[in-house]
């Protein structure tokens, strides 16, 4: 559906920077640590967030990539941090870095990082589902920029493997 540009947005208009979970009992597999499904399912759910306040659209995810790092332990909290990495016509990278964190032991772990690809749709007037375009993410910081960079990267390896 076509639509005017739509004005910009910063990168921390959108960001959620320390969304806790407690790693509790039944998050845990067979080896009592972290089944991997639980931060991949929250990770959606805030990637969507992040997607949807910078788009002020509903988002759905296409495509998500996760790499994890190491176990979490019962007992410790996950903390969630996601932003816009960039944005392109109808489509955004949203980033999600998920931490470990155990207080008693004053310890932070990098657990998994995530990389979401959302395509804003919005509904005509007879019901049907158009993709819609979107504001354009301005990256200001250094790691934003970073970022920024490297989600062209992994769209364009992205597309080499799904053709
Ligand atoms: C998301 C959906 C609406 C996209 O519809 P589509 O007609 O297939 O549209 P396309 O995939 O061709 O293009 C949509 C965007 O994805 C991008 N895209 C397509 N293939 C891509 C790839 N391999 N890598 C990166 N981006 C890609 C396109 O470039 C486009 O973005 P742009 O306009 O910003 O350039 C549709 O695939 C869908 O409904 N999927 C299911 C979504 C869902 O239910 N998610 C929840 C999971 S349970």
């Amino acid at each position: 559906m076509s639509r005017p540009e739509l004005p910009p947005k910063r990168v921390s208009e959108s960001a959620i920077n320390d969304f806790p979970h407690p790693i509790f009992p039944h998050h845990l597999n067979y080896l009592s640590t972290l089944f991997g499904g639980v931060p991949l399912a929250k990770a959606d759910e805030i990637a969507g967030e992040v997607a949807q306040r910078h788009t002020d659209q509903i988002c759905v995810t296409k495509y998500v990539t996760a790499e994890f790092f190491a176990p979490g332990y019962q007992g410790e909290i996950l903390i969630f941090k996601a932003a816009v990495n960039r944005t392109w016509r109808t489509s955004l990278e949203i980033g999600v870095k998920v931490l470990a964190i155990d207080r008693s032991k004053k310890t932070t772990r990098h657990i998994v990082s995530l990389y979401f690809i959302l395509v804003a749709e919005t509904k005509d007037g007879n019901g049907k589902i158009h993709l819609s375009r979107i504001p354009q993410v301005i990256s200001e910081t250094d790691e934003e920029k970073r970022r920024y960079e490297e989600a062209e990267v992994r769209r364009q390896m992205l597309r080499k493997s799904s053709l």
